[in-house]
């Protein structure tokens, strides 16, 4: 065996002792509320495709439309022969749904991420992470650190211990430059970033605020422009907020809104950007509709996005919760055992929803993670709460 065979073996040995092995379930068709999943229809309540909108018919008719004009890909990055006029009517589509001058496309949420952290460091800068943000963020930070930036992690959704942190770092550091970014849903637990008190502290000392809105953008606020809307924030956005075409609007990418001189010199400066083949028209075409149909139906009882706040509220309340937030509801098991084998009951009762644990969460915290849709039917829900009740 070569060195990389049994480097490989034996890392995947110790990954397998520690009970970490996965494999991907395998679908045979689209993201619907009941899908084909490993040769078996099942009733879907894990997909991000929270709106439905993956197979609307605006969406899917606008990628057909832009894969028969422009071809399968982009032909090379943003900055070579990668930029159609679907890359640049996607950005102005973004900024404004969101509210913000600009928007940088990129081809993942991921890139999106560390893509930002990345171009703004520098030794002058210390980013502020709440402990729970998603690996791409955390990515960027170490990426941040290359370019010579500091990290310090405060608790996770606790204000008071990153104003604890700003004022050390405003004794120790007068004039640095202090970017704090936070998850704006939570994904894996399905809660808010404290979004009106991380604005206060932010402005009270006069650092930069980056949210990741990835889960947020579609179904968070009355008409799905995220967290910004959810909690009335519109007259003081954060400066940087990225949103994703990979959940909600069921497509794929993500948008970093912001001012025009941050978008200009992403667009200059970010590896993700300039290095790598962009995302292909017919994607941007998707995500463009998928904003299109959101901006639509805005204050119609039928759009998407009040029929999925109607499904969370069903669920939600199903299970004992009032007022939850968001299409992400955590069934807490802890044992991670357990929660395998409450995954396992729930698929043999013909429901998919995948069990979470560690190193996606702490050890001991395993959960099911039941994400909830706008296209499934009462029955569906139904069935899934009868389905937990009997487990
Ligand atoms: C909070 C959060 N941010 C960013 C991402 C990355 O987005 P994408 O899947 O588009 O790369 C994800 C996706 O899993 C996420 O959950």
């Amino acid at each position: 065996m070569s060195w990389l065979d049994t480097h490989a073996t034996t890392a995947l040995e110790a990954w397998r002792d520690q009970g970490l092995e996965r494999t991907p379930a395998v679908f045979a068709s689209a993201q619907d509320p009941v899908a084909t999943i490993d040769g078996a229809e099942r009733v879907l309540f894990s997909s991000s495709n929270y709106l439905g909108l993956s197979t609307d018919q605006h969406v899917v008719a606008a990628a057909r439309g832009a894969l028969e004009r422009y071809g399968a890909g982009s032909g090379g990055s943003r900055l070579t022969t990668g930029t159609t006029a679907e890359h640049r009517l996607v950005e102005e589509a973004f900024a404004r749904f969101l509210g913000y001058p600009d928007a940088v496309f990129f081809s993942s949420g991921f890139h999106a991420n560390t893509a930002v952290l990345h171009t703004l460091a520098g030794p002058d800068l210390t980013i502020f992470s709440d402990e729970r943000n998603h690996a791409s963020i955390i990515d960027g930070c170490r990426l941040a650190k290359q370019a010579g930036a500091a990290t310090k992690v405060y608790r996770h959704r606790d204000p008071a211990h990153l104003a604890e942190l700003l004022d050390q770092h405003a004794a120790a550091n007068t004039g640095a430059r202090a970017l704090v970014v936070s998850d704006g849903l939570f994904s894996m637990d399905g809660t808010l970033a404290p979004l009106p008190e991380l604005t206060e502290v932010c402005r009270a000392y006069g650092v930069a605020l980056m949210v990741d809105d990835a889960h947020g953008t579609g179904t968070l606020g009355a008409t799905g422009r995220g967290i910004v809307e959810h909690f009335g924030l519109q007259d003081t956005p954060p400066d940087i907020l990225v949103a994703t075409a990979s959940k909600a609007l069921g497509a794929e990418g993500g948008a970093v809104a912001t001012t025009r001189h941050v978008a200009d010199m992403l667009r200059q400066q970010a590896r993700p950007y300039v290095y790598s083949t962009s995302t292909s028209a017919a994607n941007c075409a998707a995500v463009r509709a998928a904003i299109e149909v959101l901006e639509r139906t805005a204050h119609s009882d039928d759009g998407p996005v009040r029929a999925l706040h109607r499904n969370v509220a069903r669920l939600a309340c199903a299970l004992g919760y009032t007022e939850w937030p968001s299409p992400i509801i955590p069934i807490w098991i802890g044992d991670e055992a357990e929660a395998m084998a409450a995954a396992a009951a729930l698929r043999e009762a013909g429901f998919f929803v995948p069990a979470i644990r560690y190193p996606t969460v702490p050890r001991g915290k395993a959960m099911l993670r039941v994400t909830v849709m706008a296209t499934h039917t009462i029955g569906q829900i139904e069935a899934l709460v009868e389905a937990l009740e009997r487990r």
